[in-house]
């Protein structure tokens, strides 16, 4: 009887994975990577698609942090229309999951054997009620410091391990007529910032409590006014012109020596990639200071949607191509990012690269791997947002006080839940 059970669900998973002759050949993908690094990265999947003979539809919403993105993306599933798959962040992934709107790759990850592979801090949001309905494409990882190497040597600076050793860094910068800080005032570019910041002055155990435990005598901490206090100190070195400006456009100021450093997620990476430039030569990569030990994370997913039938197997190909080992190397050296699973080599990575995989590896059995609050790994959208908010205002003098940011972000946060 068992054996008979077996062999059926071997057969139904062989139909189930099998493509058929009126499949659409065609994968539909809807994301916000239109920076030169990310277009360089997405590249790499579009061909390893077309050698498996599906073409390539792109549907590219502008916008880092991907808020236009999912806005876009809600209208397609509200008209019935969603794409094969979206590039999604963590939270955003179950909400999706929890209104029936995903599909069900539970055979081919039984089949490719990825729960083995993948990181449970990753399942937590690819997995839900038993079933895999994302494939995660990558790892980034938002506390670290992309500093021009001429400019550096140029001010004689050393990696600063503290926060007030960044700030006399930022003083050197600003003394020798360099912009100090590329910031884009954007609400998720501040807010990914100011997750640094409150890893650096709380330490990974106030982290967790306030950005991803969301408790209430944390986020009104003394602590947590420390850290807008440090968040205002650093406004003080970004260049005018900052207001609106994209994540890309400040990471071009570093790589063109127009300013020091960029505090960013590891997609800024990308960039220098793509301009050819290399670590520890052109660029240097720290962990922001006083994060050492701590990985603030988010995860590229490709959030795998209830598509009609004759668009599954392209849909299938797509979660396989994501994660086979070779392009898990191939697209996160271009990206910036490092592998989603476990098991694939760093030979390919720069030393960025390197120190991002040993890290995260370090992170996750220690303990102190945390997911982003402006990310998306802290908590569901609708609170994400009233964060950024809540900091973007600071940062933009509507809020005018630590004390007032506090306030405001307890309420906003309250009122989000
Ligand atoms: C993040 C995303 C990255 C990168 C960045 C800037 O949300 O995880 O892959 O694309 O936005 O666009």
């Amino acid at each position: 009887m068992m054996r008979k059970l077996m062999m059926a669900a071997a057969m139904l998973a062989t139909t189930a994975l099998t493509a058929h002759a009126d499949d659409v050949k065609e994968v539909q993908m809807l994301h916000w990577w239109t920076s030169g690094g990310e277009a360089a990265a997405l590249n790499v999947l579009k061909q390893d698609l077309a050698t498996e003979g599906y073409t390539w539809k792109d549907v590219p919403v502008a916008g880092g942090g991907g808020d236009a993105a999912m806005t876009a993306l809600k209208a397609m599933v509200a008209a019935g229309n969603p794409p094969t798959a979206s590039q999604m962040l963590g939270y955003t992934v179950l909400d999706y999951a929890e209104a029936g709107k995903m599909g069900d790759l539970t055979e081919t990850a039984v089949a490719e054997g990825w729960d083995k592979a993948v990181p449970a801090a990753l399942q937590k949001f690819a997995v839900y009620d038993g079933k895999w309905v994302a494939a995660p494409v990558n790892v980034h990882s938002v506390n670290w410091l992309w500093i021009n190497k001429a400019v550096m040597d140029k001010i004689g600076g050393t990696e600063p391990k503290t926060f007030d050793d960044f700030i006399a860094l930022l003083d050197k910068a600003k003394a020798a007529g360099v912009t100090p800080l590329a910031l884009g005032g954007q609400n998720w570019q501040e807010a990914t910032m100011f997750d640094s910041v409150v890893l650096s002055t709380g330490g990974p155990e106030f982290y967790k409590k306030a950005f991803n435990d969301l408790d209430e005598d944390a986020l009104k901490s003394d602590t947590m006014k420390k850290s807008f206090d440090n968040l205002a100190k650093l406004k003080t070195y970004v260049d005018p012109n900052f207001s609106g400006r994209d994540w890309n456009l400040a990471t071009a100021m570093v790589i063109n020596g127009d300013a020091l450093v960029q505090v960013m997620g590891d997609w800024a990476k990308g960039e220098f990639v793509a301009a050819k430039k290399v670590p520890g030569t052109d660029f240097l990569c720290y962990r922001f200071p006083g994060t050492d030990g701590s990985v603030i994370y988010n995860s590229d997913m490709f959030g795998m949607f209830d598509v009609p039938d004759d668009r599954k197997a392209a849909q299938i190909a797509l979660a396989k191509a994501t994660l086979s080992k070779s392009f898990q190397s191939a697209f996160n050296v271009v990206k910036g990012s490092v592998p989603a699973r476990t098991d694939v080599p760093d030979t390919d990575f720069d030393a960025c690269g390197k120190k991002g995989i040993a890290d995260l590896k370090a992170a996750n059995e220690g303990g102190t791997l945390f997911g982003s609050f402006a990310q998306g790994y802290g908590a569901p959208p609708a609170v994400a947002n009233a964060y950024k908010d809540v900091v973007s205002k600071f940062v933009h003098g509507q809020i005018t006080s630590s004390d007032q940011a506090v306030d405001e972000l307890v309420k906003a946060i309250d009122d989000a839940k």
